[in-house]
């Protein structure tokens, strides 16, 4: 089954063709995020125009890159929500025009079931498809949300934690923001922090003693926001400090993650873990999981690009809603955006 996914949550216009939920055979990819770079952040109104202009070129290049016509494509998959609305419906208003032109089928996708789908994706040269297990525990984590799943199939999922206040991505953001890095702050949180030393500055445990498996990340931003001001950092931060900063509190958001993974662990033993999202990018993250869980199979997306905001994982996640629900999957004819949209669509 041949699956079309668009995906434009937040500042990417994405387009992706994937085969039975784990072959990409296409990927496009246009991110606006260079526009933001010096703005701390996203703006919701920039980004839906630039996806409005990148839309048409993004799907004639993903159906040129797979030679694929229209009458090869079984349906349509669009990321519906959460995200930034006006992105959104430039995502659902293409996937409903395509759907009346070409007569496809539609499935609307919650972006979170999008990237818990990620780990299933192989790129079109690999011979080795992954073959990530139920049941698992699962940790999305991105810029918009950070949720701790329990899967026992890719349409029953129970949420065993999630963040109280900021997301583990929107930590990496504001932290990037007040040391003077640029948008989007993970990579360049990460960057900064490979000639850094972890050590150097100290950071609370958010909700260390707390017997919960939520998150939360805002008391770490403030913390670095008080470590500058005690210590008189002030822009331009020099260079050997801000790595100094940038990795101890790369290391505070990790230790963190990793902190509540294990204490799943131990109420919800499963073999495997997932880590999705685009913070799963991060190469400490995976390090520090590796060697805090050496007995745990760690799965995570194999590429970057399926980590972040994509297409495919919209793609292969529609394939699974199909393959579990059958054609009650299909949207009847209109999918509409909803920036808010509950959790009940990943666990009804
Ligand atoms: O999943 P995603 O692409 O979009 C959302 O759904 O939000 O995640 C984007 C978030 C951003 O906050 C970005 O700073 C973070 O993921 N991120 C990273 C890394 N790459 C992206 N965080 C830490 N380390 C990275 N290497
Ligand atoms: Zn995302």
């Amino acid at each position: 089954m041949l699956i079309l996914g668009i995906e434009t949550s937040c500042d990417e216009t994405s387009v992706a063709l994937v085969a039975d939920g784990t072959r990409v055979r296409s990927l496009v990819i246009s991110s606006s995020s260079m526009l933001f770079s010096q703005t701390g952040g996203v703006i919701p109104e920039d980004a839906a125009r630039r996806q409005v202009e990148c839309m048409q070129p993004a799907l004639q290049q993903c159906m040129a890159n797979a030679s694929c016509t229209p009458a090869d494509i079984d349906a349509i998959a669009v990321t519906s929500g959460p995200g930034l609305l006006g992105s959104l419906l430039v995502g659902t208003t293409t996937a409903r025009v395509l759907s009346a032109l070409w007569n496809k089928p539609l499935i609307g996708v919650h972006h979170t079931l999008g990237h818990l789908s990620a780990p299933w994706l192989t790129p079109p040269e690999s011979q080795d498809l992954p073959s990530p297990t139920f049941p698992a525990l699962a940790l999305s984590a991105s810029g918009g949300h950070t949720e701790l799943w329990l899967r026992h199939s890719h349409t029953a999922n129970t949420l065993l934690g999630a963040t109280r206040d900021d997301a583990a991505g929107e930590a990496f953001d504001k932290g990037a923001a007040l040391l003077g890095l640029p948008y989007p702050g993970g990579p360049a949180i990460a960057r900064a922090a490979e000639s850094g030393d972890a050590l150097a500055f100290a950071f609370p445990d958010p909700l260390g003693n707390k017997d919960t498996l939520d998150f939360s990340f805002s008391g770490l931003k403030t913390a670095l926001r008080y470590t500058l001001r005690d210590h008189g950092i002030a822009a331009p931060i020099p260079e050997a400090v801000c790595a100094d900063l940038a990795a101890s509190y790369q290391e505070a958001i990790c230790r963190h993650l990793v902190h509540k993974i294990s204490r799943a662990l131990q109420q919800y033993p499963t073999p495997t873990v997932h880590i999705v999202g685009g913070v799963s990018a991060n190469t400490r993250l995976r390090t520090l999981l590796t060697e805090t869980l050496p007995a745990t199979d760690i799965c995570i997306p194999v590429r970057i690009a399926y980590c972040t905001d994509n297409a495919a994982m919209i793609a292969a996640a529609g394939y699974f809603l199909h393959a579990e629900r059958g054609d009650s999957a299909f949207a009847p004819f209109v999918t509409e955006a909803s920036s808010r949209l509950p959790q009940q669509a990943i666990a009804p």
